[in-house]
């Protein structure tokens, strides 16, 4: 696990202050004091991901892998085969004076002060970060109450994993496939204190792709990316980083196959494509005590934060046959596969994305702020497929003639399933700062001009350029 940054010197946060302000986030159960960790996406928030999620959807669906949706609640036995229940923890310190405990990669070394009161710290061993919890009401006897206990996922691929029968038929038994799944994970994080960055609830984005041990090291669309440039930033390195090709890193044995380039190469290209600025993407391998136990290679997407420094926002792991070879032995299935080589036990891929943390990256790469004249104009830059509200209408004056030629403009756009929103009230120029920190890439304006020419003013966000456009193509050019 990472480092993230402390957050003490860092800017102040002007980000977050606007995605609270204009409805993106909020803290969960505010209202009765808010528990660390959890965070509530508003209208505008819940738009954005709902769009970056959609845009990854499609992205993997173009690789030919389909969704699937599993459970949340999974019983103890999937954790005990799959090496969470022993293996899933975290180093912790407690202070001796307040008795809370911290998480020791991130929030402190050991050796140091208790942040909360200044107290001496100890070592407190290994923190499991499952929820636990119970399906049914269990029988009395400690056998049934046993078979009861439960545990909330903490990543969607057991899952998976464990349909992987079903889905190696569905594939007509033939290897590689790829499947995919979006979903909540729950970790009961030991002293999260970085908004987004570290949650108990969060979304999972997770591609598990599935091929022969011996096929690993020809991917049949590995050229397609082999030129891709990152930075990377090997174990066995100790710079900042190096600038490889994907083609390169994968010859020279920096990165151990083809299907792990090829994934690598993948991620950085949704990332980019989300607009996160491609200088402030990098790839950074694990060393070998820091692999998730399943692991046999990984390589983490990281996103450099001005809040936090360099962050992971994505997984990549080579989880070799771990998984399948764990629930075979522990529920007795065949898990392996035929092929002409013979039956073989599946290697794994798999891109892991944590949605909430490329949420914040978004929101940072978009965020920025200028001076216009004696105002501090802030506008969130995103693209226009992801931006929560694609179009603003506004009718320039409270006049009923107007704002009635507004609402038809307004009502048309939304009937051609364009997301947009009219708002009647304020100077002109208060409408449009709004839009411009939420994002908005356009709004439209309608005058008195327009009742007599049928046309409208559509002022772009970014270079706050208006042209004027006949109101039949408004929705031509929004498109
Ligand atoms: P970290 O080292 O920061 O604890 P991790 O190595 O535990 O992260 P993974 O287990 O690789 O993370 O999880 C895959 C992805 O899920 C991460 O890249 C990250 O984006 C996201 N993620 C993990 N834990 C959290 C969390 N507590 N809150 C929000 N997102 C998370
Ligand atoms: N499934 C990858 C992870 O949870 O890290």
């Amino acid at each position: 696990m990472t480092d993230t940054g402390s957050s003490k010197g860092a800017p102040k946060d002007d980000v977050a202050e606007l995605a609270r302000r204009r409805g993106y986030l909020g803290q969960a159960f505010e209202i009765y004091g808010a528990a660390a960790g959890f965070y509530d996406y508003g209208p505008l928030g819940a738009g954005l991901k709902r769009r970056v999620e959609n845009k990854w959807r499609d992205f993997y669906m173009r690789e030919g892998f389909y969704e699937i949706e599993t459970t949340s609640v999974v019983p103890r036995s999937v954790f005990e085969a799959s090496g969470h229940l022993e293996s899933f923890t975290d180093p912790t310190v407690l202070c001796t004076r307040c008795k809370n405990f911290f998480r020791v990669a991130e929030d402190l070394d050991v050796g140091k002060k208790c942040p909360d009161c200044g107290g001496m710290l100890e070592a407190a061993g290994e923190i499991n970060l499952m929820f636990q919890t119970r399906i049914g009401v269990p029988k009395a006897g400690s056998e049934e109450s046993t078979k009861s206990e439960a545990y909330l996922r903490p990543e969607t691929a057991q899952g998976i994993f464990l349909n992987f029968q079903r889905l190696l038929r569905f594939n007509r038994d033939k290897l590689p496939f790829g499947i995919i799944q979006i979903g909540k994970a729950y970790r009961n994080e030991i002293s999260p204190r970085q908004s987004l960055i570290r949650l108990r609830e969060f979304t999972l984005a997770e591609v598990e792709v599935f091929v022969a041990p011996r096929d690993k090291n020809s991917h049949p669309e590995f050229d397609a990316v082999a030129d891709r440039v990152l930075q990377l930033l090997p174990a066995s390195s100790n710079t900042n980083y190096e600038e490889k090709s994907v083609g390169e890193a994968v010859r020279s044995g920096i990165m151990a196959n083809e299907y792990l380039g090829y994934h690598i190469a993948k991620v950085d290209e949704f990332l980019e494509g989300l607009g996160i600025p491609h200088a402030k993407l990098r790839f950074r391998q694990h060393h070998r005590d820091e692999m998730a136990h399943y692991a046999t290679d990984c390589w983490d997407a990281e996103f450099l934060s001005d809040r936090y420094g360099w962050m992971e926002i994505v997984g990549v792991a080579d989880r070799g046959d771990y998984d399948l070879k764990a629930h075979a032995s522990s529920s007795n299935t065949d898990m392996s596969v035929r092929t002409e080589q013979g039956k073989i036990i599946p290697h794994v891929i798999e891109p892991s994305y944590g949605m909430d943390r490329i949420f914040y990256a978004l929101l940072e790469s978009a965020y920025y702020k200028e001076q216009v004249g004696k105002e501090n104009r802030q506008v969130l830059k995103l693209k226009s497929e992801l931006a929560p509200i694609k179009a603003a209408v506004f009718p320039l004056l409270n006049r009923a003639e107007l704002k009635e030629k507004a609402r038809e403009v307004f009502q048309n756009l939304r009937d051609a399933s364009i997301f947009v929103e009219y708002d009647g009230s304020g100077s002109i120029g208060r409408r449009y700062r709004r839009q411009d920190e939420i994002g908005t890439p356009y709004c439209i304006t309608i005058d008195y001009e327009t009742l007599e020419d049928d046309a409208v003013t559509i002022r772009e966000r970014d270079t706050m350029k208006q042209v004027r456009v006949p109101i039949a193509e408004v929705e031509k050019v929004l498109a």
